[in-house]
């Protein structure tokens, strides 16, 4: 008899405890923005915004999409095709929203530029985190993509999580590492990195993505970099830095790109291919920031054919 109510209490609290645990993704309602709270730790108190499909997937992808300084999830959520194509493709979308003061994010700080420092970034791999156990989303489809600010967090975030990521679109971003802060400023703006004034090979780039994570040996997010050559905010040599960055984390050679076609995806615009993980795409003309290509995003993520 006490046996019996004992293991009935335990059947109670063990149901009780997963349903508590499972809260989480069970409180948000499909087919619009909503923000997560208590989710788990979250080191900068970043905003967590989650966008899950009315037709999600079995096993869903997941697709970080990181809005610009000014900007916000709710923003970048109207702003960007991702909530659609969430729609076709059955992936949830987290947009995380910056906690600094003019909504840029810490690109700069020791802790946002390592593994597990405790910066911005690691409240985003957090998000992930969380989203990959409510949503038994599927590992091999993660994925994280930005504008400006959130382009710059996008190469922050392959760099210090390469573990998470399968692959990276950066629209109109630095190289990871580029913004930081000398005298560790949380969320500094870096002049000469903005400028296009910082310039290094691609084996220095390299090192300054293996160096947020040392001892890391596992896969690499494959990139994708896009840049405008009209940029006047982020100069378009930060497009050259971004793509030798990858190229060298790779192990490319920088100066031989596997192949160049003018006019692709489209009019003025030239896709570089460095080796199978890194291409760039070129926006002649185009300034900050280009436009976000959804279909093609799509086709690099591996969702479309
Ligand atoms: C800006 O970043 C570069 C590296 O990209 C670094 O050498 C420079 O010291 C940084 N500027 C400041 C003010 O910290
Ligand atoms: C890769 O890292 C793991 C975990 O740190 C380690 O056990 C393994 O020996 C490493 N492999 C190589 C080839 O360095």
């Amino acid at each position: 008899m006490l046996l019996s109510t004992l293991s009935l209490f335990a059947t109670f609290a063990t149901t009780f405890a997963g349903a508590v645990r499972g809260r989480g993704a069970a409180a948000i309602t499909p087919g619009s923005l909503q923000q997560v709270s208590n989710w788990g730790t979250n080191p900068t108190k970043t905003g967590f915004y989650i966008y899950v499909p009315k037709k999600l997937a079995t096993n869903p992808g997941i697709v970080v999409a990181i809005h610009y300084c000014t900007g916000s999830a709710q923003a970048y959520y109207n702003g960007s095709p991702y909530k659609t194509l969430s729609e076709q493709y059955g992936f949830v979308v987290i947009y995380p929203s910056s906690p600094h003061s003019g909504t840029c994010w810490d690109v700069s700080s020791k802790s946002s530029l390592s593994h597990n420092g405790g910066g911005d970034s690691n409240a985003i791999a957090n998000m992930v985190q969380w989203t990959i156990k409510e949503y038994s989303a599927d590992t091999s489809k993660v994925f994280v993509t930005g504008s400006s600010s959130g382009a710059m967090m996008t190469n922050v975030m392959a760099a210090a999580y390469p573990d998470l990521f399968k692959a990276g679109i950066a629209y109109s971003g630095v190289p990871a590492g580029c913004f930081v802060s000398q005298s560790g400023g949380v969320d500094a703006w870096n002049s000469s990195c903005a400028n296009g004034q910082v310039k290094n090979s691609p084996a220095k780039w390299a090192q300054v993505v293996l160096d947020m994570y040392p001892n890391y040996n596992g896969t690499r997010p494959k990139m994708q970099i896009y840049h405008g050559s009209s940029d006047s905010t982020l100069l378009p040599n930060n497009y050259q830095e971004t793509t030798k960055q990858w190229a060298g984390v790779f192990g490319y050679n920088y100066d031989k790109p596997e192949s160049t076609k003018s006019n692709s995806p489209q009019n003025s615009y030239t896709t570089t291919v460095w080796g199978p993980m890194v291409s760039g795409i070129y926006a002649q003309g185009v300034g900050h920031t280009v436009p976000i290509r959804g279909a093609d995003d799509m086709k690099f993520f591996g969702f479309a054919t």
